[in-house]
C-alpha cells in the first residue's frame, strides 16, 4: 500500500500550533500539514454555519493535499463543525478519511485530575455556547459538575501578542474571578481553547494553587497514539518522513512572525 499521506493539523489560527508541538513530539515519525484559517479568525464569535462552512473548506483543502486523517485542533471548530462534517460530509465524499477533534479527548479523561468532582471550563463563546464539553464530559463522568466561562477577549489578545503586556491583565482576570465565582470547590481548570496555554504563566498567578491547570496538548497527542494503533487501516496510509509544513489563510510572512511562540521553534509558512 502507497504511505504518502501526512496527518492533517487545523485551528483558526496558531492556537493548534500548541497542539501540533504535543503531538509531534509524541510522533515525531509522521508527516504533518498544519493550516491556520488566521485570514478568518478569530472563529469563537461565528454562527454555526459560517464555522462549518470555513472548517470544511480547510478540511478539504487539506484532504486535497493527500491528507487521509485531519486532527480540529481547535475546541471551536470541534465544538461547531466536527459532527456535521463527520456525520454528513464524509460518509457521501469521502468515505476513507477521517476527522477528529479535541474535546472528546479531553472529556475522556478530565474525571481523573479533580478531586472536589468540580471543574471549570473556560473557552471560546462557540465552544462554551455549544455545551459540547457539558454533554461529552456527562458522558464519561456524570458524577463531575462542570462550571463554564466564556473569554471571548483571550484569543484577540493572544492573536495580536498582547497577552504578556499589562493591559491585558483586566480581561484574564475578570474571567477567571467569574469562574471561581461560580463554585469555590473547582480544583481544576480546563482551557478549551488551544491558544489559552500561552497565557499559562498569567493563570498560575490569579488561579489559586489548589487548582490543576489543564491544557489539551498532551492529552490529544496521548490519544492519537493510541487512535493511531486501534486503526491501523489509516495507520498504515500515512508518511513517516517526519516532515512538517505550515500554511496558513493568512499573510505568511506575519504567521512565521507570531507562530514561534505557539510552537516553540522557528517556521516558514506558505500561503493556503
Ligand atoms: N484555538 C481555537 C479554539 O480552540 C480558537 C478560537 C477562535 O478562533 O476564536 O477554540
Amino acid at each position: 500500500m502507497q504511505k504518502c499521506s501526512p496527518i492533517g493539523i487545523f485551528d483558526s489560527g496558531y492556537g493548534g500550533l500548541t497542539v501540533f508541538r504535543s503531538i509531534a513530539d509524541q510522533l515525531p515519525e509522521y508527516s504533518y500539514i498544519y493550516l491556520g484559517d488566521n485570514a478568518r479568525s478569530p472563529y469563537g464569535d461565528h454562527s454555526f454555519d459560517t464555522i462549518y462552512k470555513y472548517t470544511l473548506e480547510c478540511v478539504e483543502w487539506l484532504f486535497a493535499q493527500g491528507c487521509e486523517l485531519v486532527i480540529l485542533a481547535c475546541n471551536t471548530a470541534s465544538a461547531k463543525a466536527l459532527r456535521t462534517i463527520q456525520q454528513k460530509d464524509l460518509p457521501v465524499k469521502y468515505p476513507d478519511r477521517r476527522v477528529l477533534g479535541v474535546i472528546r479527548p479531553t472529556a475522556e479523561v478530565i474525571g481523573s485530575f479533580t478531586s472536589s468532582g468540580h471543574v471549570g471550563v473556560m473557552g471560546t463563546r462557540g465552544t462554551v455556547n455549544s455545551q459540547s464539553y457539558l454533554l461529552e464530559i456527562n458522558k464519561f463522568f456524570p458524577e463531575v459538575k462542570v462550571y463554564q466561562q466564556t473569554c471571548p477577549m483571550w484569543v484577540p489578545l493572544i492573536e495580536n501578542n498582547e497577552h504578556l503586556q499589562s493591559g491585558a491583565d483586566f480581561f484574564i482576570n475578570e474571567y477567571c474571578n467569574r469562574l471561581i465565582e461560580q463554585s469555590a470547590e473547582i480544583d481544576c481548570v480546563l482551557l478549551a481553547c488551544t491558544h489559552y496555554p500561552l497565557l499559562m504563566p498569567k493563570l498560575k498567578m490569579i488561579l489559586p494553587d489548589y487548582i490543576n491547570i489543564l491544557t489539551q496538548g498532551e492529552i490529544v497527542a496521548k490519544s492519537m497514539v493510541d487512535y493511531l494503533g486501534r486503526h491501523p487501516e489509516i495507520e498504515t496510509k500515512l508518511s513517516k518522513d517526519g516532515l512538517k509544513s505550515f500554511y496558513t489563510s493568512g499573510d505568511p510572512l506575519a504567521f512565521d512572525a507570531q507562530a514561534s511562540i505557539f510552537f516553540g521553534e522557528e517556521l516558514n509558512s506558505g500561503k493556503m
